[in-house]
């Protein structure tokens, strides 16, 4: 900067430069000053139509820059489970270009099933790296919204029932990508509980149920995980869209949280230049630009917030702090990405990212039941193993909607068994059943026949010495993707009339179950083993092999309940108004009594519980201590918990605490989760852990006082391995 000063001062003398230095040194390229004041100083020096055009898209995934200004484009990406390829500036179609094919993360049910925030982070460090090397400012991820039925189209998209597993494992996630020089995008904010009717959908809440299960995680991502930007759902909440909502949007998110960041609308969410001009709306982005328009004119010109805006502002209509206010946030968020110049170099599809893949995708693998023992394989006595299951070789990176990927690898779960099998075994594939391709949108019908493929596969499983059932649900419409929901709670494809029939003709099939939401398994007591495998990425199959064989013991626990039925599941069992709706509005009777909370308070029995996973070894907890027995707001509780691995094999566990308020002014759940920890034991290791519990996380939202309320009185804290495996209680009063 001295330097440069000289420079210009001896310019200046010699006459040879008239121009101010402002111009030639502005504040904003001066890395000395803070963010706040370089990006007053840009702005300063932009015209109106150039401060409007950052509140729009220039194109399918970006916003114009200031070029006059050498300030750059914002470049956004689909998130969250891997880099989206290249799209055409204006089409939804691909752009074909031969490098952009990334590493498939896996699913976040799949990251929340791990129970393990230090995983939260290397996944969003190398994802963040993937879109840094991609040129992306922006990735559109992650997705914390709640898992409130089993039939969202876009559960696997998230992080499981429970807000504080949700809020734990969002946090990290942020923090790895946005060390990689890439925003996070916190999405869909929010009650974008179901992807039927979700563009209109007018969602009625509580308010408790809205700031104790369907905020917390959405508030610990702005506050603790500091995330730069957020997306807004597609549905209404209390008659307004959720893209330009003034309650959500101006009042909790930027008043009550503080939130700096840029509110970026989710593509075709906005519907109304006013609100979207008032309510608390940043950055518009795919409104009405299908790709098929014939305007000759850029369509962006007439965006909510694009010449109806700029005219607005012309004619007094709009106050020019409102645009201040959007530019300003626009531009921190390229002050902090695009325009940072300490920005990490980033990197793609390497063998570092495939690993964590893996990693993740072990950790998170959920054993649901060996009741004979049969896993891990004996592989030494395995001669002939058949794999039944479109699943075994289905590529499950494609499909689903926007999280759709183009990967440099794909491992399939029969070529995963392969490689982890010796050549002397036979590995045999029948395809069993069949669904269509992939089709957004649309259901396409098979082209095979489905009886002769049952027929075929059931044949096969007579001689097996073992049989391998792949199978569940996939990123077809209306199965595990955007823009619809499933039909019913079973599997599609006749999967189950497939089971039984194998089941009938080999006692051991181990079913292995691809899915980002609970199925029905009415023949589940017909089988000796289940595996529910996720949507695991680019190694999905050496990690399930790795699972299946034993060389990673399976450790995740379930971020969601499994019900028996659909109607024992709270969103279904107040009518349709309560899901999905009567196409208008819908009512979410089921209150703040979602996932295990009502199955809890309910007294029904799920077939598999929140928190629930099998190990291969076994674990004893020893008596766990607390430091005092009687607690005050500001105090946080620590329980000492002792953990044994009694087993033969190294293992991990996760030990759960929930708390109860015995007695209380309102309605409150049975239990709620509000520490957890996993640990990692070898074979007849012993270790302590301690958990902390911060006594305000005990307090309920309390719609009388529009705040959070802790009454006074008995909490109990109960302490296992899942929501329905509590091994201990210790009583503590709360003054
Ligand atoms: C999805 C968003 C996604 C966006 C851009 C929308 O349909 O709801 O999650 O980020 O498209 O692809």
């Amino acid at each position: 900067m001295i330097k440069k000063v000289f420079l210009l001062f001896v310019l200046i003398t010699l006459g040879i430069v008239t121009i101010s230095a402002q111009k030639l040194f502005p504040i904003y390229l001066d890395e000395s000053k803070s963010i706040d004041e370089r990006v007053a100083n840009a702005l300063s020096l932009m015209t109106v139509d150039e401060k409007v055009a950052l509140c729009h898209a220039q194109s399918k995934f970006s916003v114009k820059g200031v070029a006059r200004l050498g300030i750059p484009e914002l470049w956004m990406s689909d998130g969250p489970h891997g880099v989206r390829a290249e799209f055409e500036w204006n089409t939804w179609q691909y752009a074909g270009w031969t490098n952009d094919s990334c590493t498939a993360f896996p699913a976040l049910t799949c990251l929340a099933a791990t129970f393990n925030p230090s995983l939260s982070y290397i996944y969003g460090k190398a994802i963040g790296e993937e879109a840094r090397y991609r040129k992306k400012d922006v990735l559109l991820g992650p997705g914390v919204n709640i898992y409130r039925t089993p039939l969202n189209g876009r559960n696997f998209e998230y992080l499981g029932e429970d807000p504080y597993l949700a809020s734990k494992m969002s946090v990290p996630y942020i923090w790895g990508v946005q060390e990689s020089g890439v925003a996070a995008c916190l999405k869909h904010f929010a009650l974008n509980n179901q992807e039927k009717w979700r563009s209109h959908i007018d969602v009625e809440v509580s308010d408790r149920a809205l700031y104790e299960i369907y905020l917390p995680a959405f508030k610990s991502a702005v506050i603790e995980g500091k995330v730069e930007s957020i997306m807004g759902s597609y549905n209404k909440f209390r008659g307004q869209h959720c893209c330009h909502n003034e309650l959500l949007l101006n009042k909790i998110l930027k008043t009550d949280w503080q939130f700096d960041g840029v509110v970026i609308s989710d593509w075709g969410g906005t519907h109304d230049s006013f609100e979207a001009v008032n309510y608390g709306l940043d950055i518009e982005m795919g409104t009405h630009t299908n790709g098929l328009t014939s305007d000759t004119n850029s369509p962006y010109n007439t965006f909510y917030l694009a010449d109806p805006f700029l005219e607005g502002i012309k004619s007094g209509k709009y106050s020019m702090k409102l645009l201040d206010d959007k530019a300003t946030r626009v531009l921190k968020l390229l002050f902090r990405t695009a325009l940072q110049s300490k920005r990490p170099l980033g990197s793609l599809a390497t063998a570092e990212h495939a690993a964590v893949s893996r990693k993740i995708a072990e950790e998170g693998i959920v054993l649901l039941k060996n009741s004979t023992d049969i896993l891990p394989l004996k592989t030494n006595s395995l001669k002939n193993i058949l794999v039944v299951g479109e699943n075994a070789t289905r590529m499950m990176t494609k499909g689903g909607g926007s999280s759709e990927l183009k990967v440099k690898l794909e491992v399939s779960p029969l070529q995963g068994l392969k490689n982890a099998m010796g050549a002397d075994v036979k590995i045999t594939y029948a395809m069993g059943y069949a669904s269509g391709p992939s089709m957004y949108g649309k259901v396409v019908p098979p082209k095979f026949n489905t009886d002769s493929l049952r027929k075929a596969a059931v044949e096969l499983a007579k001689q097996a010495d073992v049989v391998i059932y792949v199978g569940g649900l996939n990123k077809n419409y209306l199965q595990d993707c955007e823009d619809g929901d499933r039909l019913q709670l079973e599997l599609p494809f006749d999967q189950n009339l497939l089971l039984n029939q194998l089941a009938e003709v080999n006692p051991k099939v181990v079913v292995v179950l691809l899915s980002g939401n609970a199925v029905a398994m009415p023949w589940l007591n017909k089988v000796p083993a289940v595996v529910q495998a996720w949507y695991l990425g680019s190694e999905a199959g050496n990690a399930i092999a790795s699972v299946l064989t034993g060389t990673v013991n399976p450790s995740g626990k379930l971020p969601f309940t499994f019900p028996v039925k659909l109607s024992d599941c709270g969103a279904h069992s107040f009518g349709e108004l309560s899901y999905p709706g009567d196409s208008i509005k819908q009512v979410y009777s089921d209150d703040i009594l979602v996932g295990y909370r009502w199955y809890d308070t309910k007294k029904i029995t799920p077939l598999f519980p929140f928190g629930y996973g099998l190990s291969y070894t076994s674990f004893k907890l020893g008596k766990a201590t607390i430091q005092k027995s009687s607690f005050t707001l500001a105090d946080t509780a620590i329980v000492t918990v002792p953990l044994a691995n009694i087993g033969l094999l190294n293992g991990k566990e996760v030990i759960q605490i929930y708390v109860t308020d015995s007695k209380a002014s309102v309605q409150r759940p049975l239990k709620e989760l509000k520490g957890f920890a996993k640990m990692n034991l070898k074979a007849g290791e012993s270790k302590t852990v301690e958990i902390k519990l911060p006594v305000a996380d005990w307090a309920f939202y309390d719609e009388k006082i529009g705040n959070w309320n802790l009454e006074a009185g008995k909490f109990i804290l109960s302490i296992g391995t899942s929501s329905r495996d509590i091994s201990q209680k210790i009583e503590v009063a709360v003054k």
